[in-house]
């Protein structure tokens, strides 16, 4: 068994990148998610308080709002060590007792992508989570027998795109559950600030308001979006980001004003275009898109209906008017 294919020990290894680099390291720098971060005070005051292992925590939204962020946050604030691993990563009821059997004392053990947990796995972890304890089968056949076999007190951070698609034994064992929502424009205009200081970028509110407003209210885009548009202010403006350099990079990168890309366009646009407005699945809609259901369901639909571009009724998606204003368009009769 490969250990590393399961588990990196740092965030910094599985993300060597910009994005760790901007990663807050406490709740008081976390900015946003506002219900989030005061509920997790509590609970990480209180089991400090006690000197216990904070209870399993589970998050939830769409990517790119600061889940695995927030597990960081967890460790740091909690003084232990963070073990990362992810639901594709465990494939073998084996390999997620190896990684439960290495934990210490009060680790946090992230499971990122946690609805994608094989059910064999997952029935590993119910005792894990439970009892701190794991069963495992000894010899074969007639003399096969189950030992108990007891674990260190961890706390288990499971992060989740779909909560409705965890199973509901698995849903249960977590004692903190907790929703991530978009960010507002002012708040990744505080991050986009943020971030530009860590990266000695020159940047006004304005821009980085601008940075903000395109970004589907998510940091991990916000940030993304801030690289391109000093790039593109570095070769042609002297380095020096404002609103209007920000609305010149981000026209230049097919980014809109409401901050839909090319694949939201098209999206939009084809639900016009190839079925008149009316009613149309998701299955149907990501054939003619030629995109997959599930990145249509977890990446884009969750802010294109945020933003009350389109609905979900019984029969499918439906676009709103909003959206053929946007796109200008005209509204059809019925
Ligand atoms: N970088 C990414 N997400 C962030 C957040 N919520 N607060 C501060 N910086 C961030």
């Amino acid at each position: 068994m490969d250990d590393n294919r399961m588990i990196s020990a740092t965030l910094q290894q599985e993300e060597a990148n910009l994005e760790g680099s901007l990663r807050p390291q406490t709740l008081t720098e976390y900015i946003g998610q506002e219900k989030v971060k005061k509920n997790l005070q509590i609970f990480i005051d209180a089991a400090r308080m006690r000197g216990e292992s904070l209870d399993h925590v589970l998050l939830y939204g769409p990517p790119g709002l600061g889940k695995t962020t927030l597990a960081g946050i967890i460790a740091n604030e909690m003084d232990s060590s963070l073990k990362v691993t992810s639901g594709p990563a465990i494939e073998k009821p084996g390999e997620i007792a190896a990684v439960l059997n290495q934990l210490s004392d009060g680790d946090i053990l992230f499971i990122d992508e946690i609805h994608r947990l094989n059910r064999q796995v997952e029935e590993v972890l119910y005792p894990a989570m439970e009892d701190f304890s794991i069963d495992i089968m000894i010899g074969k056949g007639a003399s096969a027998r189950s030992i108990r076999l007891d674990l260190p007190h961890f706390t288990l951070v499971g992060a989740t795109t779909r909560a409705g698609m965890l199973t509901a034994p698995l849903r249960d064992r977590f004692g903190v559950v907790n929703r991530l929502e978009f960010y507002t424009d002012r708040e990744l205009q505080v991050i986009v600030l943020r971030s530009a200081e860590l990266l000695n970028v020159e940047i006004d509110e304005e821009g980085a308001l601008e940075i903000g407003k395109r970004s589907r209210g998510t940091p991990r885009l916000a940030n993304r979006l801030l690289k391109r548009v000093r790039d593109f202010a570095q070769v042609r403006y002297g380095g020096r980001i404002d609103k209007d350099v920000a609305d010149l990079a981000l026209d230049l990168l097919e980014v809109d004003s409401l901050g839909l890309d090319r694949t939201d366009r098209t999206l939009l646009l084809t639900m016009i275009d190839q079925f008149h407005g009316r009613p149309v699945g998701l299955d149907t809609l990501a054939a003619a898109i030629g995109e997959d259901a599930g990145t249509i369901e977890d990446v884009y639909e969750p802010f294109l209906i945020q933003r009350g571009l389109i609905h979900r009724t019984p029969r499918g998606r439906v676009l709103s008017e909003k959206a053929y204003l946007h796109l200008g368009r005209k509204i059809p009769h019925s």
